[in-house]
């Protein structure tokens, strides 16, 4: 049965490559739509994958903005009257020459109340079989954060604003210099990628019953090291990073095995294998 699928920050890097993948693996008559902030960007990014023969749709996507993700839910709801695969993969990068001071605000609005906006709009409009993935990182298991946070981001007990309001604070610290005095990581995408895992398992947590009635799956991924402009100016040998056409394929499964397959719900999971949270 055909499919539709959308991808969040499409049009470079990883996000780009499983659109590619998507529309060479997705059954016929399936729509997958490539997001991105940046019409430009995004119709060049719609171009190359025509000239290759896939047929993806552009969408406008700035996950930054409430009315941009909300009309662009409302436009799926009203076209299509759900969605069957939500890769919430848009993260701003941090870069080199800036103190990371000066990038937190955007790269947590970016990469966490971006997945939070994402996870509201689109997480009610899941079918039946549906996949809710979001693009974390290995770096989001709680291990990687002293014991003295870990109440902060518990699944079991936390919401979704918990974490909001968490990561908030987390950027009023970082700004003030405040940070590690507080023990947090010095690095800004640690606690992010922590708590897109942590988001993405109180939503497992709230929807566990309905998924398992209606197939569900909520998951998060990390892709392993991959080639791509964000993380190649940070490793001065990339001869272990895959492609990004490699690593799509190797995330991807969770969207293309058959929907009563077992699926790691509600983990974050590496080249197929769960990731320990804890
Ligand atoms: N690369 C790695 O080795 C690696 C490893 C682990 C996890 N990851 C994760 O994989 C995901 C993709 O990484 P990548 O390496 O492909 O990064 P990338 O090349 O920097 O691509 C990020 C994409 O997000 C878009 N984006 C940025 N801000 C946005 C916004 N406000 N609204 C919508 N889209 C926005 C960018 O658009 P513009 O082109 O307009 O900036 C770009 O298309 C990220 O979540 C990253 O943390 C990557």
């Amino acid at each position: 049965m055909s499919k539709i699928a959308l991808v969040t920050g499409a049009n470079q890097g990883l996000g780009y490559a499983m659109v590619a993948r998507l529309c060479q693996e997705l059954p016929a008559g399936s729509i997958v739509y490539l997001a991105a902030r940046d019409p430009v960007r995004g119709e060049a990014a719609v171009a190359r994958l025509r000239e290759q023969g896939l047929q993806p749709s552009l969408a406008r996507l700035d996950v930054t903005e409430d009315a941009s993700v909300e009309a662009l839910a409302e436009m799926v709801a009203r076209c299509h009257g759900g969605i069957d695969i939500v890769l919430s993969n848009a993260a701003a990068r941090i870069v080199k020459d800036l103190p990371q001071a000066a990038q937190v605000r955007t790269f947590i609005n970016t990469n966490n109340h971006g997945t939070y906006r994402m996870i509201r709009a689109f997480g009610p409009l899941l079918r039946d079989g549906g996949r809710f993935l979001v693009v974390a990182s290995a770096f989001g298991s709680l291990r990687q954060l002293d014991p003295r946070l870990h109440h902060r981001f518990d699944p079991a007990t936390r919401s979704l604003e918990d974490i909001e309001r968490v990561m908030d604070e987390y950027v009023e610290l970082v700004e003030r210099g405040e940070a590690e005095a507080h023990h947090w990581p010095a690095w800004i995408n640690i606690p992010s990628k922590i708590a897109q895992v942590a988001s993405m398992k109180v939503v497992a947590r709230q929807r566990q019953d309905e998924a398992t009635q209606r197939g569900l799956v909520i998951a998060a991924l990390c892709p392993g090291l991959v080639d791509t402009d964000a993380s190649r100016p940070w490793f001065d040998d990339m001869s272990s990073a895959q492609s990004p056409a490699d690593a799509a394929k190797n995330v991807l499964w969770i969207c293309t095995q058959p929907a009563d397959s077992p699926a790691p719900y509600g983990e974050l999971v590496q080249h197929r294998r769960i990731i320990p949270w804890s």
